[in-house]
């Protein structure tokens, strides 16, 4: 049974990836600065929390531990959202990174859970479907929830005036590197416009 080991592999990095968000979205309220985004991110650790559960007991139907797998890709997400909490912007501004950090969280969520779905459907594993579907109905929710709130926030923010420019911290910097040696390890490929086909 192939696939089930894949989807077993999988959940277990949704369930990691679900208790490193338990502890990035306190973070992410606590640095929020409009009061309906805290309320939202708040809410949705309630909602994290009762996802954790959830993937308990799906790794109770199946027999198997939930843990034995780190979501590195959430570390990445999560190591984004810490990035956006550290910038030096006001208000609305700094507010609207943290948005775009927590869709990235979400999305990547509704990614890991379409997918754990498919299998376990294909697997005829109706039961554990069903309690997954519970938790992407729960991401998908909650990322319309963000982007709702995010509107007039990004208006405001669209009328703050800019900030002047400071000196990149050291952290900046290597980022600004590696963010070079990416285009120029994909320019290869991108000068021959038919090798993109
Ligand atoms: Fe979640």
């Amino acid at each position: 049974m192939a696939l089930k080991d894949v989807l077993i592999d999988e959940l277990r990095d949704m369930y990691s990836a679900e208790n490193q968000l338990v502890k990035a979205l306190p973070k992410l309220a606590k640095g929020a600065k409009s009061p309906k985004l805290k309320q939202l991110f708040a809410a949705h650790l309630e909602e994290t929390k009762r996802q954790v559960e959830r993937l308990k007991k799906v790794f109770l139907d199946l027999g198997e531990k939930p843990t034995g797998q780190h979501c590195n890709g959430m570390e990445g997400v999560i190591e984004e959202s810490k990035e956006a909490l550290e910038k030096d912007e006001e208000g609305a501004s700094f507010d609207s990174g943290l948005i775009g950090a927590a869709l990235r969280t979400e999305h990547y969520e509704i990614a890991g859970y379409e997918a754990c779905i498919s299998m376990a459907t294909m697997l005829g594993m109706t039961k554990i479907a069903k309690l997954l579907n519970s938790n992407l109905k729960e991401e998908l929710g909650a990322a319309r929830k963000i982007t709702a709130a995010g509107a007039p926030i990004m208006k405001q923010s669209a009328a703050e005036p800019e900030e002047p420019k400071k000196p990149k911290t050291g952290k900046e910097k290597y980022s600004a590197k590696k963010s070079k040696e990416d285009e120029a390890k994909a320019a290869p490929d991108l000068e021959n416009p038919s090798s993109a086909m």
